[in-house]
This record gives structure tokens, C-alpha cells and sequence, in this order.
């Protein structure tokens, strides 16, 4: 995996010395309701560090400014030359179009490379991940109802969960990110070549 050049954050692949700023921005997320790392602590955590170094899909933030990785982009290989794309952003660095910035060049670098279809899959009431997958061009194709549950309740019932999925098609246009996020500029659009 190479580093994929973006204004701000750099997306290169994960360092063994990444663990301190990954675990920083797994365990904001130990009880999350949609992104849970149940249990994560400081001690039992590395196994994260392990399946990012190394890996073909994921992709650390870096910021140029301070060196810290804030984040990170998945982009695993799936059947029938499909890519499924997951995200976290350190809840220090939110709302920052740091997300936005860094998928969408994962998405043109994902399409570059070959990708036919790009997916991600997120809770309904993950307004931050859709309204995120909106932005960067995904649009919803489904919406499974009650189709999956992480936990039971304390009758042993399971907690179900639906599911929005969002997609891309290689030939249709990503919009570029506005940068920097709170500057106004003409939003231009990015087009991939489309392969046929
Ligand atoms: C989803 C997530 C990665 C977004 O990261 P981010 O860097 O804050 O996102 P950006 O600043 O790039 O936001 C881009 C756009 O996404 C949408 N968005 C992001 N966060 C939002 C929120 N909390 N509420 C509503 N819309 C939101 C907005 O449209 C935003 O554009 P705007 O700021 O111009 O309104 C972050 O909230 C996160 O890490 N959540 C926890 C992990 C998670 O749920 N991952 C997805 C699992 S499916």
C-alpha cells in the first residue's frame, strides 16, 4: 500500500508505532452503540494495532500539522471487484471535513486501482456515518430491516438492528471535498474513468 496524497491529513498505511493514537480513538468508541470496541483497554488492545499494520485495507490519518493519527479509512477487498469502506475520526478532530477529505481520496485511489463498486453498510440512526457517505457521493440502495443483532437483552432476546447500505459505481462522479472545510469554494467534481 502507498500513501495517497490529500491536503491535510496523510493516508499512509499503519506503523507498529501508531498504537498510543489508535487507542486514543478505539477506546472513545468501547460503548458505542454503532463502532463498539466493548472491553478495549490499554493492555488488551494491540490485537487492533496488528490487523491494521501491514494490511492492504486500512489506511492511518496522519496530520501533517501535529503527526498524530486521528483516524482511519478501511477499504477491504470484497467479491466482484467490490471495496467495503469503513471510518473513524478521534472525537477531538470531528466535524473537521477531515472524514470527507480522506475517503474521498480513498474512493478515487480504490477506483484507480480497479474497484467496480464501492459500499458501506451503517446503522439508520448513524446520522454522522450516511450524512458522511452523502457527502462523499454514496447512494442509499437499502434499507434491511431489523436484519442483525450484536447483543441480547437481559431476557435474552436479540437487540435487532437495521441496516442502510450505500454505494458508488466506478463511473459516477465523487465530489471533491471543499477545502478548507469552513472556506466557500466552487465545488468541482472529480471523474474517474470509466471502464466498461
Ligand atoms: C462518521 C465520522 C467518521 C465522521 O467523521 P468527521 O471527520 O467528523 O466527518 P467530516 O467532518 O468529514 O464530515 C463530513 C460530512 O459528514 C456529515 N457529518 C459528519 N458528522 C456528522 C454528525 N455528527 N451529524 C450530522 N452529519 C455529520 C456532514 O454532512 C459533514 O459535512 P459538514 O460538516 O459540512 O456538515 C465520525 O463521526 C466517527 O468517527 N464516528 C464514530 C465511528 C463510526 O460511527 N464509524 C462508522 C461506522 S458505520
Amino acid at each position: 500500500m502507498n500513501e495517497i496524497p490529500t491536503p491535510r491529513p496523510i493516508l499512509r498505511p499503519f506503523r507498529e508505532t501508531d498504537y498510543d493514537d489508535l487507542y486514543e480513538f478505539l477506546s472513545q468508541l468501547r460503548d458505542d452503540e454503532f463502532e463498539g470496541y466493548p472491553g478495549i483497554m490499554y493492555d488488551n488492545g494491540r490485537r487492533h494495532l496488528d490487523e491494521r499494520v501491514g494490511s492492504e485495507s486500512y489506511y492511518a490519518m496522519e496530520l501533517r500539522s501535529s503527526g498524530k493519527v486521528i483516524g482511519n479509512i478501511d477499504c477491504g477487498r470484497r467479491d466482484f471487484e467490490a471495496r467495503e469502506l469503513g471510518y473513524i475520526v478521534n472525537k477531538d478532530d470531528q466535524r473537521r471535513g477531515y472524514a470527507l477529505e480522506a475517503l474521498s481520496a480513498v474512493m478515487g485511489q480504490a477506483f484507480r486501482s480497479g474497484a467496480h463498486r464501492l459500499y458501506a453498510q451503517c446503522d439508520p440512526r448513524n446520522t454522522a456515518s450516511w450524512k458522511l457517505l452523502e457527502a462523499a457521493g454514496l447512494r442509499r440502495e437499502a434499507h434491511f430491516r431489523r436484519n442483525l443483532y450484536f447483543r441480547k437483552d437481559g431476557t435474552g432476546a436479540p437487540v435487532w438492528k437495521g441496516t442502510y447500505v450505500y454505494a458508488i459505481l466506478e463511473h459516477e462522479p465523487i465530489p471533491v471535498p471543499l477545502f478548507p472545510h469552513d472556506q466557500q469554494q466552487e465545488t468541482e467534481v472529480l471523474r474517474h474513468e470509466a471502464r466498461d
